[in-house]
């Protein structure tokens, strides 16, 4: 393949979250223009979620070192910091694991579907900024239809229980008569909304709270709860006994100070349930007796153990993924003859028209229908030539022979445009 694909990683798997994130890109635009300047890249794809942070780039001649010097540059980390956690693999490994995060075998949920919308906003993002190009447009189009059909046929994306739902769940498990408690959820986006819609499904009542007041009332009148001032909250624990907290501040809400001042004169225990990623809940306050505090691993692991159904049909889905790379990557290697293809009918056909015309002219003909058949003739015998060398380039690229390729380029006086 004369254009190789690459793919960079930092993920959950290889690091800790509250590590992760120190390497996501903070101006997205920015860090696309910066690769493409500094990294020797034509194209360029980033996925950024809270479990990972990914570089998809295509260039003509890769080099790893430039990637992790700029992406290093561009969070101000040492690239030291990338040893150990920095995965990198190439074209068909960069296929499958591109097809593996479409199906939701990459997320920490199995099968979960925001990953698949999260790939689609990126590809999105990268296209309208002109950061990608025709490979990895393709590449992403591509493994977006297939994940979206895997998710479909196999079911993996069904029969599981969300973050927000296990959470709610857990407390059910910890305390007792969940009605007769006061419940509290801090935050108003998606993680928030996971644990409002299983709050209301099973018919229990909770305040909420937000930074931004107007979110919290927004967010009542949509998702139910009833919406409390975020600086009457944060004085008052101790009026709750179950506290969901998911939102992205940047440093620990619920601190031990404040939760061993709040302890002091309850009565009854508290269950605090962290969905934030990294934590917004200081690990230290379950060490406070009276307080069992559950963090966004622990019940993303309960979550793991509840999809038996999803696990079974991991291999399922890894047999097409199997199937489909080698598809991929052909069709991706066929990316490298197409526009040479093009120029060479182009060219031919303009060929065509201009010798048709001066012989049209030569023999005066008016008649529409004799001028149709002259022009049939003229386009069939374009076609009979040109065609199958075009295919047996298509063919050769396709089976990786870029030295065919390369002559035909100079056969054909082919200049590369991009
Ligand atoms: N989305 C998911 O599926 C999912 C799954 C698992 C875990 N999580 C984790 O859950 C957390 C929230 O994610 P999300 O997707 O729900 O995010 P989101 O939709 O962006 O919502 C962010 C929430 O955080 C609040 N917030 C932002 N900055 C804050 C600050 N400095 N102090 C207090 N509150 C602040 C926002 O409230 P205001 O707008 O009022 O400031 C909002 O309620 C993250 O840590 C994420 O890693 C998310």
């Amino acid at each position: 393949m004369k254009q190789n694909i690459i793919n960079a990683r930092i993920t959950f798997r290889k690091s800790p979250i509250h590590v992760l994130e120190r390497f996501a890109f903070k101006d997205l635009s920015d860090a696309y223009l910066s690769f493409k300047k500094h990294a020797n890249i034509s194209e360029c794809v980033i996925i950024q979620t809270c479990n990972r942070v990914e570089l998809f780039t295509a260039s003509d001649n890769h080099d790893v070192h430039k990637i992790k010097k700029t992406w290093a540059s561009l969070t101000g980390l040492e690239e030291n910091a990338f040893a150990d956690i920095l995965e990198i693999c190439d074209n068909h490994d960069a296929f499958e694991h591109l097809l593996k995060l479409t199906s939701g075998l990459e997320s920490l949920v199995v099968g979960e579907e925001q990953i698949l919308g999260q790939i689609k906003e990126s590809i999105a993002v990268a296209r309208n900024t002109k950061a990608s190009g025709k490979r990895l447009n393709k590449l992403f189009d591509t493994s977006i239809r297939i994940g979206t059909r895997i998710r479909n046929s196999t079911g993996i994306s069904k029969g599981g229980i969300s973050l927000g739902s296990m959470a709610v769940k857990l407390a059910e498990e910890n305390v007792d008569d969940i009605k007769s408690k006061n419940v509290l959820l801090i935050g108003t986006g998606e993680a928030a909304t996971m644990v409002a819609k299983s709050l209301n499904k099973r018919g229990y009542e909770f305040h909420v709270t937000s930074r931004t007041v107007e979110r919290a009332i927004g967010f009542s009148q949509t998702l139910g709860g009833k919406p409390i001032k975020f600086e009457d909250v944060l004085s008052a624990f101790d009026n709750y006994e179950i506290i969901f907290v998911a939102t992205i501040a940047p440093y620990f809400l619920v601190t031990f100070d404040k939760m061993i001042e709040s302890m002091k004169n309850k009565k009854s225990g508290m269950m605090i349930l962290d969905l934030s990623n990294p934590r917004t809940v200081d690990e230290q306050v379950a060490t406070i007796p009276g307080i069992k505090l559950m963090n966004i691993d622990q019940i993303a692991e309960m979550v793991d153990k509840n999809m038996t159904k999803r696990k079974e049909k991991v291999s399922t889905v890894q047999n097409i993924i199997s199937e489909e790379v080698p598809i991929i990557e052909a069709t991706m290697k066929r990316l490298d003859a197409e526009p040479l293809v093009k120029d060479v009918f182009t060219n031919a056909d303009s060929m065509r028209i201009k010798e048709l015309q001066k012989a049209l002219q030569m023999l005066g003909e008016t008649d529409e229908k004799r001028i149709k058949i002259i022009d049939e003739l003229t386009k069939a015998v374009v076609e009979s030539i040109v065609s199958a060398p075009m295919n047996n380039l298509r063919k050769a690229s396709e089976q990786g022979n870029p030295d065919l390729l390369e002559t035909a380029s100079k056969l054909f006086n082919y200049k590369k445009k991009d």
